[in-house]
């Protein structure tokens, strides 16, 4: 997805990041101390360089034991806080990861229906996996690298002084040099992060749909097409990464170069004969080590100005997503003993978002234009119309996916923002035109949500009226059968009965169908009518059909045209006004 983004400044972005860490502050503290052991045994080392070259120099033979030794406790040492140190801090990026993933998939699932529309899931995946991923790696690198490098460079550099403060001071002088070449690339490295970040959610966004599409791929030999646009998203990706690394290798070069130069200039220096006279021998090795030693974890941190600006710029964009406005929820009415009184007052509404200007509302077309009608409680209204014609549409304005421009919605004489959305959805039974169903047994898909603890007799009850039961007994397990990725494994009409089911267990006031018996054969659908009949007396019902021979018992039927409420009345009212309902009857059954 392309992040249309407020920048903050690296820095708040990282401060937000360690605010994940604070309470695993302990742990940091642990591995802190690990890097710490392993930073002072780099120093130690260099130390016992020199303790070795005047003990040999010296004919000191006897302290051979003591030098053995202690190079093994050294290493030992060494490694043992390496491990904890590393272990400490991989634990807590971890749980650093685990916490934003979960934050944002929390985030995700109360965000508003545009976020759904506007975003596909693959780049809403690959931000889960991959970028939270880059920020475990931005996290526990750089805090090791920064920590345990920074400690052996601050390490080596008080043994250094030791030895030579002068020599040392010399050393110091490259230091600048170095930090102006990292400033300098600093920002170009966000940017190319950003763009691979938006590449990778790119590649998983056309898998994805070719992944879902795979049928039409195949029948309409879609596979050049897919193949080229495929391997337009890799290219673009790979040039990114290639960007990237080259940008990397570049700066590590030039700042080794820096350090090669500050090494010379010493070397130069210190082999001065008068300078030389005034160290041991063991003194000067020990301290052309430590300089030696000094240059690697000095260019590690200068690398890792790279991963933090990946991380960063990962985080960026997983913030940015979790700073989206949840769905507003300011009301505070509750829906007690809803009676299911539905009213349309001068409803407009039109889609888009005014926060982005390629879906700007302001420029699209009004889907509903100025509908005024009332469904009374207790009784069954139909909306009809051509197909495009907004009944989806207004069917969703009462479940509040979406609100109205203008105009409002009443229930039972409440205005629809008045009521917490909570309760008004705790109210509506819905069945989708597009059928969601979840990679789980048929049983836990009719008793949804929290309708989980459902009695068994509820659930078998509800699929009987549903006729669930007509083909769930036939199956091995019965409702406990597993039905694949969105009930892959079943007919579109035995998922549609699986959604009528889990519509007539939450047995709510209000009943919204949207084409719920589309798919179904004409004995399935004429028992399910039978059974909606029941569920129908005393509730609210709002159905959705083409088929109109399926809503002539309605109270009442609205037909709308283009957004527009043509007329309405009842099935015999409609016929003898001779209008786009009459018309649309004897065009024959079907509608579209
Ligand atoms: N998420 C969306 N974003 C933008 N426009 C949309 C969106 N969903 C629907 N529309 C547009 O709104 C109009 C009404 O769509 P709607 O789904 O309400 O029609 P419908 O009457 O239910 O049609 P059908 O009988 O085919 O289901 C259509 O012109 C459609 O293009
Ligand atoms: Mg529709």
């Amino acid at each position: 997805m392309s992040d249309d983004h407020r920048s903050d400044s690296a820095t708040q972005i990282y401060l937000r990041l360690l605010r994940y860490m604070r309470p695993d502050l302990n742990l940091l503290i642990l591995g802190f101390i690990g890097f710490m052991v392993y930073a002072a045994c780099d120093s130690a080392f260099a130390w016992w360089m020199k303790e070795l070259v005047d003990s040999i120099e010296g004919g000191l033979s006897h302290r051979r034991w003591e030098l053995a030794l202690v190079i093994i406790v050294i290493f030992l040492l060494r490694g043992l806080g390496g491990i904890g140190g590393g272990y400490c801090t991989e634990y807590v990026a971890r749980r650093v990861i685990n916490k934003l993933r979960h934050e944002m998939f929390n985030h995700i699932l109360r965000l508003p229906c545009e976020f759904y529309e506007k975003y596909s899931s693959g780049s809403v995946l690959a931000k889960m996996i991959y970028n939270v991923e880059q920020v475990a790696s931005a996290s526990t690198n750089a805090l090791r690298i920064i920590v345990r490098g920074g400690l052996t460079v601050v390490g080596l550099l008080i043994f250094m002084f030791y030895i030579n403060w002068q020599l040392s001071g010399l050393f110091l002088i490259i230091t600048p040099i170095m930090a102006l070449i990292i400033f300098l690339v600093s920002k170009r490295f966000r940017g190319l992060s950003r763009n691979i970040q938006n590449a990778i959610g790119n590649v998983s966004e056309r898998a994805g749909e070719v992944l879902k599409g795979y049928e039409v791929v195949k029948v309409f030999d879609g596979y050049d097409h897919e193949n080229s646009q495929f391997s337009k998203v890799i290219e673009h990706d790979m040039r990114q990464r290639l960007k990237l690394v080259l940008m990397n290798d570049f700066s590590t070069t030039l700042v080794q170069l820096v350090v090669a130069i500050g090494l010379s200039s010493l070397i130069l220096i210190a082999m001065q004969p008068k300078i030389l006279l005034s160290m041991s021998a063991g003194e000067f090795v020990s301290f052309v080590t430590a300089a030696g030693f000094i240059t690697r974890p000095i260019l590690q941190l200068t690398q890792v100005n790279a991963i933090i600006q990946q991380g960063v710029a990962a985080a960026d964009s997983i913030f940015h997503v979790m700073d989206l406005p949840l769905e507003q929820d300011l009301g505070h009415s509750k829906l007690e003993n809803c009676r299911g009184d539905i009213e349309f007052s001068g409803i407009w509404f039109r889609y888009g978002d005014d926060q982005d200007s390629s879906t700007r509302k302001t420029d699209r077309k009004w889907v509903i234009e100025g509908v005024n009608f009332t469904i009374p409680a207790g009784s069954t209204c139909a909306l009809v119309g051509r197909s495009g014609s907004g009944k989806t549409t207004l069917a969703r304005l009462v479940a509040r996916f979406n609100d109205p421009d203008k105009g409002e919605i009443r229930i039972d004489g409440i205005p629809a923002p008045e009521l917490s959305i909570a309760s008004l959805r705790q109210n509506i039974a819905l069945v989708n035109q597009n059928i969601s169903l979840f990679n789980a047994s048929i049983a836990q898909n009719i008793a949804y949500g929290a309708m989980k603890e459902a009695s068994r007799e509820n659930i078998i009850q509800a699929a009987e009226h549903a006729q669930v039961m007509e083909f769930a007994s036939h199956l091995p397990d019965g409702l406990d059968t597993q039905i694949g990725e969105a009930g892959i494994t079943l007919s579109g009409g035995q998922r549609q009965r699986i959604a009528i089911a889990r519509a007539f267990l939450k047995d709510a006031p209000i009943l919204i169908l949207d084409e719920a018996t589309s798919a179904l054969d004409n004995n399935s659908e004429r028992l399910i009518q039978e059974a909606l009949r029941h569920l129908m007396v005393n509730r609210t019902s709002l159905i959705i059909a083409h088929r109109l021979s399926t809503i002539e018992n309605a109270d009442q039927i609205v037909v709308l045209d283009e957004g527009k409420i043509a007329e309405s009345g009842t099935h015999e009212e409609l016929l003898s006004l001779g209008g786009h309902y009459a018309q649309m009857h004897e065009q024959g059954d079907e509608v579209s």
